[in-house]
């Protein structure tokens, strides 16, 4: 055994971070694969332990890891997946990763609701298959982003560069969220609605709030039927906050537009009653899925990691209380 302190992540990160914690401790790394049975196994007498929102982590796993566990260093900067009530009464500090991977997901979130409005899944299945025929005036009609109203639901950092990046666009931006923010409806142009009112009267939802008790299945069937007809629904969060079955009937019904969706209840599996719909553009999560945010996220947990098993205050802790 060698006197350095055990690190072990859960599945993987990408060597910007790892190389940095292989410098100063012993590296223990899982594989893409996460297999509970080995982790459970690998992770007895770790200092860190590194994980992604594919990893719970919960009583079972910390007690597992024993007394030498000091911080869960989350690869994410959502942590649904962390058990935050165990982790504090076990004194281990938990820590995710915002900033580095908010300009990348709000991009997507971006693409997602271009994709959706022009039919961008169904026109590529077109050509795929060969079925194209040529130019034809009434084909594929999609709708324009340009001058929609284009409702942001929590105008924290992903919602807010959402709203930035809009602005070339020239939307008429509404936001809903648990508390005003004034500075930012003025940089933006953006204003406060309600959540009923919001739906009622934007063309685009995008969602950006965390998952919590509290937002699970946010949009339900009653949320769909205040929906603006035709409205099209954008998802980069996490996929509970949508009840995929709701979501299938609103888009067969015709009263959904279309939606934009890269994250999913049950994942890695997608309700097949979505695969079905034509008209919703899946993509596997990849919000974050850059070189620049993925290399950001995996410094930043190795720094988090580092701070704490160093004795400092790491750079983004998550509130565990
Ligand atoms: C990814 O899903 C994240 O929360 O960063």
């Amino acid at each position: 055994m060698s006197g350095k302190a055990r690190v072990v992540i859960a599945r993987y990160l990408p060597e910007a971070g790892r190389a940095r914690l292989a410098e100063r401790y012993e590296v223990d790394e899982g594989g893409a694969r996460l297999e509970r049975d080995a982790l459970m196994k690998r992770v007895v007498g770790a200092a860190a332990l590194v994980a992604d929102p594919t990893v719970p982590v919960d009583a079972g796993l910390l007690d597992a890891a024993g007394p030498s566990l000091r911080v869960v260093a989350n690869f994410a900067v959502g942590y649904d997946n962390v058990d935050l009530a165990a982790c504090r009464a076990r004194n281990v500090v938990v820590t995710n990763t915002p900033d580095v991977l908010t300009n990348a997901t709000a991009e997507l979130a971006v693409a997602l609701m271009l994709a959706a409005a022009r039919r961008l899944g169904q026109a590529e299945r077109l050509v795929r298959a060969g079925h194209w025929k040529g130019w034809e005036p009434g084909q594929l009609l999609g709708r324009e982003l340009s001058g929609a109203v284009v409702g942001i639901v929590g105008l924290g950092r992903i919602g807010t560069r959402v709203g930035e990046l809009l602005r070339g666009f020239e939307v008429d931006l509404l936001y809903t969220a648990r508390a005003r923010y004034p500075d930012k409806e003025r940089r933006l142009g953006a204003r406060y609605a309600g959540f009923d009112e919001l739906l009622a009267r934007s063309d685009f939802v995008t969602l950006h709030v965390p998952l919590s008790p509290e937002t699970r299945h946010l949009i339900d069937a009653r949320a769909l039927e205040r929906l603006k007809p035709g409205a099209i629904l954008v998802n980069t969060s996490r996929g509970d906050l949508v009840d995929s079955a709701a979501v299938a009937r609103a888009l067969e019904e015709d009263r959904l537009g279309g939606a934009g969706l890269d994250v999913f209840e049950g994942e890695p599996q997608v309700p097949p009653e979505l695969v079905r719909q034509e008209r919703v553009v899946l993509t596997p999560h990849i919000g974050s899925a850059t070189a620049t945010a993925r290399d950001g996220m995996a410094v930043l947990v190795a720094d988090n990691v580092i701070a704490v098993l160093e004795g400092r205050q790491p750079l983004t802790p998550v509130e565990t209380h």
